[in-house]
């Protein structure tokens, strides 16, 4: 499927160094993160688990070159993304960065298919291979019957599903869901967990998702824990 185990799975993908991100100033400020030091090999899926408003979102989207540290650095394949500017940024994420966020974001007017292929454009993908890609990953995700259906006639776990297809389109190295069970019942969050846990396992990504949903953390080879911005290894789930 990918071919990101080639130079081993141990790989380190993505390195977060003394991560900090404050917003505001002065008496106003909010430290959101301080000082996170993470690194995420290969074939690795992390959990990322903690209270409300403990930093769990500014984290990710720090890892996901979304938003910028306000001190330390963030490195994705050995690229620190600081040193890049915002058009290197932004071609970062659209090529080697998958995102899964807790609503799927489908445009209302494309089909499942056109949703996933869409992205395929800001990668720089031609046209007739996106729309083979979105196929084959939509029949992998057993959605193959629901590609030319409209995001209102799915299920929020098929959206969710084309969520995934999407943030896959691309073959990215990194994968990082931000609590992509939320919204769905117990049955479909489960389905949803084991495709994120295979496509970072089986394509040897590095995978974090963020989550209050113990089942997900089963699937998780580390999980972390944040608190007050202060990031806490914890030992990993016995197997
Ligand atoms: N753009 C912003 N401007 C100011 N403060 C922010 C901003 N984004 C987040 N914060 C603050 O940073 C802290 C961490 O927020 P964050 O969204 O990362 O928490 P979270 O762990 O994802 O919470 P939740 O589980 O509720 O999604 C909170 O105190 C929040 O109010
Ligand atoms: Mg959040």
């Amino acid at each position: 499927m990918s071919d990101y185990l080639d130079d081993g799975p141990a790989r380190t993908i993505v390195r977060a160094e003394g991560c900090t991100k404050v917003f505001g100033d002065g008496h106003a400020s909010v430290t959101a993160v301080a000082d996170a030091d993470l690194t995420i090999r290969g074939g690795e899926l992390l959990a990322l688990v903690g209270p409300s408003g403990s930093g769990k979102s500014t984290l990710l989207s720090m890892l996901g070159a979304l938003l910028t540290p306000t001190d330390g650095r963030v490195r994705i394949e050995d690229v620190d993304v600081s040193t890049l500017d915002e058009r290197r940024r932004t071609e970062l994420r659209a090529r080697r960065i998958g995102f899964v966020f807790q609503s799927a974001g489908l445009v209302p007017f494309l089909t499942a298919e056109e949703n996933v292929a869409t992205v395929g454009a800001f990668a720089g993908l031609p046209r007739a291979v996106a729309r083979t890609s979105s196929r084959e990953l939509l029949e992998q995700l057993g959605m193959a019957d629901r590609a030319d259906h409209l995001p209102e006639a799915l299920s929020g776990g098929e959206r969710q599903r084309v969520a995934i297809a999407r943030a896959l389109l691309v073959d990215p190295p990194v994968l990082l869901a931000d609590e992509p069970t939320a919204h769905l019942d117990a049955d479909r969050g489960q389905q949803v967990i084991e495709l994120i846990a295979s496509a970072v396992h089986d394509g040897g990504r590095a995978g974090l998702v963020v989550t209050h949903d113990p089942r997900i953390a089963a699937h998780a080879d580390r999980v972390v824990h944040i608190a007050d911005g202060r990031l806490d290894v914890m030992v990993p789930p016995a197997p």
